[in-house]
């Protein structure tokens, strides 16, 4: 039942503030001071490193989480691709935890990758959607994510669940590393509570972003940039704008533009950037007037201060609500997955269903 929206993706994309609550919920006291893990939880402060594994959407939530837990646990982070990961056979040393983010919990290079895991790894995590699937089943400690059935094969609230549940742990192993005092704590989960409000506030970006994928939809190629935990924000717009409006899409950290790819941009190719006005934004300012000086047509979504400080001479502008910099991830998934969504509508492909995907891939 698509709820009155024309497809699942939609609905599921709209779903996001209430699914979102329901994960908050979950792991947050209800005096919004705690963090509620199932039990038996995790010693973080006892964790040398962490081994982060999965495809796709899910990948993407691990690259976010490595900043997460690099910048606020202090955690050292290693994030691979299954399909990669379980051939590679690395080395597994003591006091590592490895943790595989996935929303079916059946991805069959991600459940070989635990498999490799087992008996090597102290610990085995699992964030998943499906809470009686195999990687769920096999994992020591499985961390629902609540985002409930995701119909559409582009991944959505599944997305925001699993960086909420990541979020939130992340937030726990700081504080048993001693890297978060209990007010610290309070105040992130205090920003973390605010999330489906802000999130509310950003689904009204639409008519805005209905209006601008009418534009890209004429594009044949469109970059995306990002620094920091935004780069795999950009990853994750490009690779939904692939999939599902088949529009060539690509994403690099913005100080790698000068590297390479920035010989692509003439005035044909859209440049998405996605900055919100955090310490790198003045960074990614200058990459973007490198794009400009070049002719290319730059989408900045950022806040309002961003905008004003951004300046003249971007080719369009989505303006987002301010957030706590550590949640923007979350929030900017929006903006990526309506874009995405939008083009692929006025292209007039199959949105719930694009050709040559299938929502759970058990098969490498
Ligand atoms: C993209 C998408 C895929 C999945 C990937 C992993 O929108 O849905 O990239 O994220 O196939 O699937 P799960 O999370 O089920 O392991």
């Amino acid at each position: 039942d698509k709820g009155g929206f024309k497809h699942f993706m939609a609905k599921e994309i709209a779903e996001q503030p209430v699914v979102l609550q329901g994960a908050l919920s979950h792991y947050i006291s209800a005096d919004g001071t705690a963090v509620t893990m199932p039990e038996p939880e995790i010693d973080f402060a006892k964790v040398e490193r962490m081994t982060m594994v999965a495809c796709g959407t899910a990948f993407y939530a691990c690259l976010v989480a490595k900043y997460w837990f690099e910048q606020i646990a202090s955690v050292p982070v290693e994030v691979d691709v299954a399909s990669e990961f379980r051939y590679r056979e690395p080395p597994v040393t003591a006091g590592t935890v490895a943790l595989f983010v996935s929303q079916s919990g059946e991805t069959a290079d991600t459940l070989a990758a635990l498999r490799y895991m087992e008996g090597k790894a102290d610990k085995i995590m699992s964030v998943v959607n499906v809470p009686e699937s195999s990687i769920a089943r096999e994992s020591d400690l499985p961390l629902p994510i609540l985002a409930g059935t995701e119909i559409g094969v582009a991944s959505t609230k599944a997305f925001t669940c699993q960086l909420t549940t990541l979020a939130i742990l992340a937030l726990r192993a700081a504080q048993m590393r001693g890297k978060l005092s209990d007010v610290e704590l309070a105040e992130k989960l205090t920003a973390l509570r605010a999330l489906p409000g802000l999130m509310n506030h950003a689904l009204g970006i639409e008519q805005t972003s209905k209006d601008i994928s009418r534009k890209l939809a004429e594009a044949r190629d469109i970059l995306f940039l990002g620094r920091g935990a935004m780069y795999p924000l950009a990853l994750e717009g490009a690779l939904k704008l692939k999939e599902i409006s088949y529009i060539h899409a690509e994403a690099y950290a913005s100080g790698e533009l000068k590297h390479g790819p920035i010989a692509l941009v003439d005035k044909h190719v859209p440049v998405i950037v996605m900055a919100p006005r955090d310490s790198l934004f003045d960074k990614t300012v200058s990459n973007m007037q490198e794009v400009m000086a070049r002719g290319g047509k730059v989408l900045l979504i950022t806040d309002q201060k961003g905008a004003d400080e951004a300046g003249e001479g971007v080719w369009d502008t989505i303006i987002m609500p301010e957030i706590d910099p550590f949640l923007a991830p979350i929030l900017y998934a929006i903006p990526a997955q309506l874009l995405a969504y939008h083009t692929a509508v006025a292209k007039g492909t199959d949105v719930d269903q694009p050709r040559n995907l299938a929502k759970s891939v058990t098969v490498e």
